[in-house]
Order: C-alpha cells, then structure tokens, then sequence
C-alpha cells in the first residue's frame, strides 16, 4: 500500500511537472524584453548544426537571457522602458545592484537575436558594396573568413567573434568574452558567431575550429547586406 502509494505521488509529481512546464514558459516571458521566434525550423542548419542544437540554445539558453535581463530591470523602470542599445551603450550608467545582470544578459539577449538573424538557408554570397568593403578591409572574402576563425578559435573560454561595421562603412574583426558586445561600446556588429561550447559542443564536442569552418554554411549574407546598409544608414539597432 504504501509503495503504490509512493509510487503514485512519484508519478503524479512527475506529471505535475510535465503539465506546467509551458506555463512557467510563458510567466518567464513577462517583462519589456521578449524571445524573437526563430525565424526558421531547428533542423534548417543540419549537418552543420543539429536541431537538437538549435532547439536548446535558442528555446533555452537565449530564452534564459531574456528571462533574467526582465528580472534584473523589473524594480526599475526607467532602464525597461530604453532600447536594449541604449541600455548596452550606456551599461556604466545602469543601476549597479542590476549592472552586471544586465551586462551578462543584456548583452546575451543583443547577441543571439543578431546570431539568429544572420543565419539562414539559402544565403547567398556576399556581393556589392558588402564585397567591396571586405575586400577593402580584409583582402577578400576567403581572408576574412580565415582571420575570423582564427580570432574565433583563440577565444579562451567562451565568447563571441564578430565584424563590426563603423557608421562609413568601415569593418572590423574583434571578440569579446562572455556576452559582451561591441555595443556596450557604442559600435555597431554587422555579423558574429558564438563560441560557446553551448553551440557546438553535442556535434562538434571540442573541435571548435571544425564548427567554425562549417558555421559559414549557414550564414545569410541577403540579411548581412541588409544590415550593412541600415549600418551606413544608422538604423542598425543590434
Ligand atoms: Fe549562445
């Protein structure tokens, strides 16, 4: 009696659990910042990346940021009614109770919503004045690619590569740890990649340099030129 009673309240906590699991979902969303939908299927990217991948780093560990970036502004409503740019732009003026919260998450929610955008099936290469400009400023598309993934590879521990592209067009290869951002400088990022072990780590393991070579499979270039013009233009937001 008391193991089938154990055995149903184990059951049955395991149920509960499994039920509100889409309501704890939807409170976390509460708050000005939210979880843009991935603007494709998880499984888009594969060989290169796994859906399973996907699913998690965007429905979890991008999810996460923006959950505890609404709880770090909730007590205070002047930053939650900025743009997240701004917030990240003037992070030294921030509450410091919340800085670094919003500093990690802030620049965590900044950084995959751009990581989403730029990726895509069906890409295209770059051509143009995006072309121009990274021959200009790098030599040439392949050279580019090859100083990005040896910046990306020399990140110690987790981070971000990245080209920034300056308000005339200018570009420029830099990294950051953690979540930051060359916004919390005031820059604009034109593209970047994660390399958190979170975004590679079930396909690729440690084999990091081997992720960043595929990586350049899945990136959209059609949204890159977009976002190099509204760059130029001063309408890149993040
Ligand atoms: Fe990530």
């Amino acid at each position: 009696m008391t193991l089938s009673r154990r055995t149903l309240l184990a059951g049955a906590s395991v149920a509960a659990a499994t039920a509100v699991l889409p309501r704890i979902v939807c409170a976390q969303t509460a708050g000005p910042f939210t979880l843009p939908p991935l603007p494709y299927a998880f499984n888009v990217f594969e060989p290169n990346i796994d859906a399973k991948t996907m699913e998690i780093h965007h429905d979890r560990h991008h999810q996460a940021y923006v959950t505890n970036l609404n709880a770090a502004v909730k007590d205070h409503p002047n930053v939650a009614a900025m743009k997240l740019q701004d917030i990240l732009a003037k992070l030294g003026e921030m509450p410091e109770a919340v800085r670094t919260a919003i500093r990690n998450n802030g620049g965590g929610h900044a950084n995959h919503s751009m990581f989403w955008e730029i990726m895509g099936p069906n890409g295209g290469t770059p051509d143009g004045e995006l072309f121009a400009a990274i021959t200009r400023d790098f030599g040439g598309v392949d050279t580019m690619q090859g100083r990005f993934n040896d910046a990306g590879l020399r990140v110690f521990g987790s981070g971000w590569v990245m080209v920034t592209v300056a308000p005339d067009g200018k570009l420029a290869l830099e990294t950051r740890p953690n979540q930051d951002t060359p916004l919390m400088e005031g820059k604009r990022v034109l593209f970047g990649n994660d390399v958190w072990e979170h975004a590679y780590y079930l396909t690729y393991r440690n084999r990091r340099a081997d992720y960043l070579k595929a990586w350049w499979n899945v990136v959209n270039w059609n949204k890159i030129t977009e976002r190099y013009a509204a760059a130029k233009a001063g309408t890149l937001t993040i």
